[in-house]
C-alpha cells in the first residue's frame, strides 16, 4: 500500500517527504495553504509555490482542474501538465468524476469524456467518487487513479442516521448493519397484515442505515476494490477524505492501492500509547547501561 499526503502545506510536506509516496491537493487545500502564508505576510507566487511542492515530493502529485466543460477541462489539463510536469515529472491531473450540478450549462459525462481524451497522454485522478457506479465509469473512461471520498460518505451517513457529526470519528459499518438487522427483526413482529407491509416497514427502517447499499466510506472503497478485481480494471484506487487511522488500517486490510491522508492522520499512524510507555521504560532502564 502506498501512502500519499493530502495537503498543499509546504511545511507539512517538508516534515514527512521521506515517508510518503506521493501527494494529493485540491483547490480548497491549495487556497488554505496560500491564504495562511499570505496571512503571515509572505508574498506568495502560486506558480512558484506549486513548483516548490513538485520538487519536494518523490512520487505522483495530483493538481486539480477548476474547469467543468469538456473542452475546457482538456485544455486546462494540458496547460497544467505542460507547465508543471517538466519540474519533476510527477504531475497527475485531478478531475472531478462528474462536473454536472444541474445549475449551469455543464452536462453529464463532460469530465468522463475529458478523462477518456487524456488517456495515454496525461495521467488522471478522477476525484469526488462517491459510488461504485462512478468508480466503474471512471475506470472504463481510462482514469489512472480514482479517489473515493471515505470521510465525506461517513459524514452524509451520520447525518442521515442521526449520529452526532464527530468529524474524526470512525463509522463502524458492521455495527450499523447489526443494528439495522435488529430493527428489521423487531418490525417483523409488528402486527402487520401482509408480507408486503412487513417488507415496507422493514425496508423503511433499513434504508436509513445506508446509501444505496453503502454503509460507510470504508465499505464503499472495499466494494470498489472487489469490483475492480472482478473485472481486472487497471485504475488505481486512492482512498481519500481520510479522517482517522482506523480507516487507514481497515483499508490496508482490504488491500487498497493507496491512501491519501492529512498530516494529522499521519501523526496518529506513527504514534501509539503503548509504544510511548515502552520507550519511557526502556529509557529508564538504560540509564545505568553502557554498551
Ligand atoms: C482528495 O484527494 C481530497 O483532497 C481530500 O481527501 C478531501 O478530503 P476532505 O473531505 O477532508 O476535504
Amino acid at each position: 500500500m502506498k501512502i500519499f499526503l493530502d495537503t498543499a502545506d509546504f511545511n507539512e510536506i517538508e516534515q514527512v517527504k521521506h515517508v510518503i509516496d506521493g501527494l494529493t491537493t485540491n483547490p480548497s487545500l491549495m487556497n488554505k495553504a496560500v491564504e495562511s502564508l499570505r496571512g503571515k505576510g509572505e508574498n506568495i507566487n502560486l506558480e512558484d509555490y506549486i513548483r516548490k511542492i513538485l520538487k519536494a515530493v518523490k512520487g505522483p502529485v495530483s493538481l486539480e482542474v477548476n474547469s467543468a466543460k469538456y473542452e475546457a477541462i482538456v485544455e486546462e489539463a494540458k496547460l497544467l501538465y505542460d507547465k508543471y510536469n517538466k519540474v519533476n515529472r510527477n504531475v497527475v491531473i485531478k478531475i472531478p468524476v462528474s462536473t454536472f450540478t444541474g445549475e449551469d450549462s455543464v452536462t453529464q459525462f463532460e469530465s468522463l469524456m475529458a478523462i477518456r481524451k487524456l488517456k495515454g497522454k496525461i495521467p488522471t485522478n478522477a476525484t469526488l467518487v462517491m459510488s461504485v457506479s462512478q468508480a466503474v465509469l471512471a475506470a472504463k473512461a481510462g482514469a489512472t487513479y480514482i479517489s473515493p471520498f471515505v470521510g465525506r460518505i461517513d459524514d452524509s451517513l451520520k447525518k442521515k442516521i442521526g449520529i452526532p457529526p464527530d468529524r474524526d470519528g470512525y463509522l463502524d459499518a458492521e455495527l450499523l448493519e447489526d443494528i439495522a438487522e435488529e430493527l428489521v427483526e423487531k418490525s417483523i413482529n409488528h402486527k402487520t397484515t401482509s408480507i408486503g407491509s412487513v417488507y415496507s416497514v422493514a425496508e423503511r427502517k433499513h434504508n436509513k442505515f445506508h446509501d444505496d447499499g453503502i454503509y460507510s466510506g470504508v465499505d464503499l472503497t472495499e466494494k470498489i476494490i472487489s469490483v475492480y478485481d472482478n473485472y481486472g480494471f487497471k485504475t488505481k484506487i486512492i482512498a481519500a477524505s481520510i479522517r482517522n487511522k482506523r480507516q487507514v488500517e481497515e483499508l490496508a486490510v482490504a488491500g487498497v492501492d493507496i491512501v491519501t491522508v492529512p498530516f494529522s492522520v499521519l501523526l496518529e499512524m506513527e504514534a501509539h500509547y503503548k509504544t510511548k510507555e515502552g520507550v519511557k521504560k526502556f529509557r529508564e532502564d538504560a540509564k545505568g547501561l553502557k554498551y
